[in-house]
């Protein structure tokens, strides 16, 4: 069929690549919008299809003044982010789809995403200091890596990059992100979205894209748009000029503390005004990468020639200027119209750390000195340790390698550069690296017992702080790099010398860690270190060199060579013109060429892993990692069409604030759960166990562990814990064990719950959890939005008590008979009767059905994400594994 919006199709490169120009509505609110929106926009109208995104969608985007937070609209992005912990399910998922259209006679290889998905194999670094660490993690996790590399072989559009590159968002960043997207003749804006939270990052270089849960990315990956209210965009206009001395860091710090003041939860921040082309790129998706710490959806900067410097294309600058998402900051009454604007002005930024506890409480360097006095005399809180005045005092001298030092309030013993979220500015890890040069070339050192360590983010770093030559004085004041991934910022250092944590014991000494990430608190990198700093990658150097953090940078030495020559931090800190060159000159110039190459051609290890060239997975029925999931099974014999629900029993009877974290806990399998037992049956020891998290490729495992939080609070039991009535037998059992026995006896099940059902982080268990305990419905006095979204995607009702009604108010115990009958065609929102216990005694209570829309209710009536419907589909009302899977939704080409 045509393309309903065939009329604003525009052509470059003499004809041989078309786009949709939206300039073509010739409509004069276009002009007027965020960029962000714009970008919205384009998508839609690319992708309008009359099902998932109509035209009113685009007519509500268009009409963003008035729709912002109003209106619900579809956003169809360029690509999918996947990282390994999500990727597992969905692409298990996927295998699986594959089995099943086999069994029906259909070619499996013509299962893939629609979508293009990238894969990326970074999670589960541990710093195991007696072990290589590459080979230690490829030797955790030899199962999945199998199975990823089985997908990378077997499905189109999947691209897996391997263990060992770095962590996702450093590689969503520099290899993933091409700003557009050439296909099949057509040319689009870059976006994405992605299971990772450092998705945000590259709005940085124009690229829109957020982090959603795992259904929802499954579902993208399968063609569907994902769903967000018109968002509020506030515009953050940057003026004034930097001062030399401060680091990107400083830069992005000050911004992002502006941004937190100004209360911009769920909104988006795009920036614009004469002070953004001082910004670079690295700059940009720094500050972008930051939109987590102030709650914005993103932190979107505009495509303009900063952005373009780094791609070089002009058939780029053409497309984006023909579709007004280049900016160029010359003309203030070409500016968006925002929601509201934040000025902010870029002389006011100095350098600041942060600490001693939380990374809100920051520190002017100049002050650093005073302000550790001040917590060392204060009462203990965030800012605070009481020492008393004579305790102050307090030297403790211990022996390390033969040697004496001497331990005091203040002293460092952790310094690491970690360039990881904050921090993977290049200029930023450039300074340090050329601090350090300057430091070894002046004589300076660090004092041995510093536990000092490198973590570079990928190997792209490690690249260019070798090619720039300054890697050799990292080591040679130990700072060696010590792996890729998330390591020092989550908690994985090696112990400190036994002789240091002594010192700090005896002395009941205040010991400080410094370091680059982005969160921190109190005993998080080791339980003695009771001061944690965050500063710029520079001033970790600087501070192991000085090894104590009391010291005035700019009145005292940093520290004194061996022939007695003391040498300030204003004598050895590299200058802005010297590390942009550099920075020009080897980073920017080889390190964008090379990645992709090295990409291609791997690492070693994962090279070397053995998987089958096969179409479907051979899956191990002996693997406790990954198995084929029971949904395509199951949704035969477990939701016959059609979806009332009869005589059902409460599962659960939940209070207020059940979070997914109650749901599908991700942390360690207790010893005494339903999980632990399979597990033991497939005769695995404790040790072995493993975390909910690593095993969210097993749904046996992840079955039994929804609702297995120890912390779940069921009315029908007097305390807290994993455990329910089976209200039959009148039995306390696992929930699991309940829930099994009612699908047994065929008996519907529900939840009852109160307030705010389903806060907090969003996993795809959470909902896929209770779909295979056999839920059927949640009747809640309200429900998080994302999970709600959730339950509908697994084809569970989410259903609202009326306003100010609950179990309570309605006198139910919970222990009745529930019957739901739908209406053979149900409307969004519409209100429906529960019935309670035996329904000749009439009692009743009416809920909203929380469809919001139409393709709400289309997900619900299939069973959710897996049908991928064509409006002749929707028509159908017989639902078995073979209609929903060899829907074409699911084919690619
Ligand atoms: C920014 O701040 C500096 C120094 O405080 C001041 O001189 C300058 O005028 C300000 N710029 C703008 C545009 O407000
Ligand atoms: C961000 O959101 C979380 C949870 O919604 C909230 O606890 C926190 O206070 C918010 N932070 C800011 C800076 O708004
Ligand atoms: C640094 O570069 C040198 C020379 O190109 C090479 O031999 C060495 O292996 C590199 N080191 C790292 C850690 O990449």
């Amino acid at each position: 069929a045509e393309h309903p919006y065939n009329h604003l199709t525009d052509t470059l490169d003499n004809g041989r690549i078309k786009f949709f120009n939206p300039q073509k509505l010739n409509d004069p609110r276009y002009d007027k919008l965020p960029l962000s929106i714009r970008v919205l926009l384009e998508a839609a109208i690319r992708k309008c299809d009359g099902l998932y995104t109509k035209k009113e969608d685009i007519q509500s985007i268009l009409d963003w003044q008035e729709q912002q937070n109003k209106a619900e609209v579809p956003f169809s992005p360029a690509r999918v982010l996947l990282q390994d912990f999500t990727g597992i399910p969905a692409m298990v998922d996927l295998a699986a789809m594959r089995d099943a259209v086999a069994k029906h006679g259909v070619d499996p290889s013509l299962v893939n995403p629609r979508c293009p998905t990238d894969l990326i194999v970074d999670h589960s670094l541990q710093i195991d200091y007696t072990l290589k660490n590459q080979e230690m993690e490829l030797i955790r996790n030899k199962e999945r890596l199998q199975f990823f590399k089985w997908c990378s072989k077997a499905f189109k559009n999947v691209n897996v990059v391997p263990p060992d590159f770095g962590a996702v968002h450093q590689v969503n960043l520099e290899y993933l992100s091409r700003v557009v997207q050439l296909n099949e003749g057509f040319i689009y804006p870059d976006s994405v979205v992605g299971t990772d939270s450092h998705t945000t990052m590259v709005n940085g270089l124009g690229i829109l894209g957020w982090g959603v849960g795992g259904i929802e990315s499954e579902a993208v990956m399968l063609g569907q748009p994902v769903s967000l209210t018109l968002p509020q965009v506030v515009g953050c206009k940057l003026v004034g000029s930097i001062n030399p001395l401060s680091t990107s860091i400083d830069i992005v710090l000050g911004i992002t503390k502006h941004l937190r003041q100004a209360g911009i939860a769920g909104k988006f921040v795009e920036f614009f005004g004469p002070g953004v082309s001082q910004l670079s790129a690295a700059d940009r998706t720094t500050i972008a990468n930051m939109c987590p710490e102030y709650n914005a959806t993103v932190s979107f900067f505009p495509v303009d020639q900063v952005t373009l410097n780094q791609e070089k294309l002009e058939l780029l600058e053409s497309y984006m200027k023909a579709i007004k998402l280049f900016q160029s900051y010359e003309d203030p009454s070409e500016d968006p119209h925002y929601s509201e604007v934040i000025e902010i002005n870029l002389s006011s930024m100095v350098s600041y750390v942060s600490g001693p506890k939380r990374p809100q409480d920051r520190v002017a360097v100049s002050s650093m000195k005073e302000d550790f006095q001040s917590c060392l005399d204060e009462k203990v809180g965030f800012k605070g340790f009481h020492i008393s005045k004579e305790k102050q005092e307090t030297r403790v001298p211990f022996l390390h390698c033969g040697q004496e030092y001497k331990l005091a309030h203040g002293s460092v013993v952790i310094a690491a550069v970690i360039s990881c979220t904050n921090n993977c500015n290049p200029s930023v890890m450039l300074t340090a690296g050329l601090l350090a040069k300057k430091a070894v070339e002046a004589g300076l050192v660090v004092k041995p017992y510093i536990r000092t360590s490198l973590a570079p983010g990928s190997g792209m770093v490690t690249h260019y702080l070798n090619t720039s030559g300054v890697l050799p004085y990292f080591s040679q004041l130990g700072f060696e790099v010590i792996g890729y991934g998330c390591a020092t910022c989550v908690g994985n250092t090696a112990p400190l010398p036994e002789a240091v944590v002594d010192a700090i014991k005896q002395g009941e000494l205040v010991a400080c860690g410094v370091l680059s990430g982005n969160r921190h608190f109190e005993g998080r990198l080791c339980e003695c270190v009771r001061a944690n700093y965050l500063a710029s990658p520079p001033l970790v150097v600087a501070y192991a060199i000085a090894g104590t953090v009391g010291i005035d940078f700019e009145k005292e030495p940093l520290g004194v060579t061996a022939v007695g020559k003391e040498v300030y931090l204003h004598d050895i800190w590299p200058s802005r013109e010297e590390i942009q060159q550099i920075e020009e000159d080897t980073v920017i110039s080889s390190v964008f060429k090379d990645l992709g190459e090295r990409m291609e051609k791997g690492n070693t290890f994962w090279n070397n892993i053995e998987c089958p060239d096969s179409v479907l997975f051979p899956w191990d029925q002996k693997s406790t990692y990954i198995r084929s999931p029971s949904f395509f099974s199951k949704l035969v014999s477990l939701l016959p069409p059609p979806q009332s629900i009869e005589n059902a029993h409460a599962l659960l009877f939940l209070g207020d604030k059940v979070t997914t974290d109650h749901i599908s806990p991700a942390g360690s399998i207790a010893r005494v759960s339903a999980a632990a037992k399979y597990l033991l049956s497939k005769r695995l020891t404790p040790r072995e166990f493993n975390s909910y998290g690593a095993r969210r490729g097993n749904d046996a495992v992840m079955t039994r562990g929804t609702f297995a939080s120890i912390k779940l609070q069921n009315r029908f039991i007097g305390k807290p814990g994993p455990k329910t009535l089976h209200i039959p037998s009148g039995q306390t059992l696992d929930v699991f064990e309940a829930a099994e026995r009612y699908q047994r006896e065929g008996i519907n099940l529900i939840i009852l719950a109160g307030k705010d059902y389903g806060s907090g982080n969003s996993r795809d268990w959470v909902a896929k959890g209770p779909y295979l305990l056999g839920v059927r419905a949640v009747i809640a006095e309200s429900f998080e939005k994302l999970h709600k979204n959730q339950l509908v995607g697994m084809g569970i009702m989410p259903l609202e008590f009326l306003p100010g009604q609950n179990a309570d108010s309605l006198e139910l115990s919970g222990k009745e008979r529930f019957t739901i009958t739908l209406p053979d065609s149900l409307s969004p929102r519409e209100q429906l009767t529960v019935k309670v216990g035996d329904t000749s005694q009439g009692k009743s209570f009416v809920v909203t059905a929380l469809f919001d829309t139409e393709l709400d209710v289309n997900f619900f009536r299939h069973g959710g994400l897996q049908p991928g419907l064509t409006p002749a589909e929707c028509a159908l009302d017989s639902r078995t594994a073979a209609t929903f899977i060899i829907s074409p939704v699911y084919f690619h080409g």
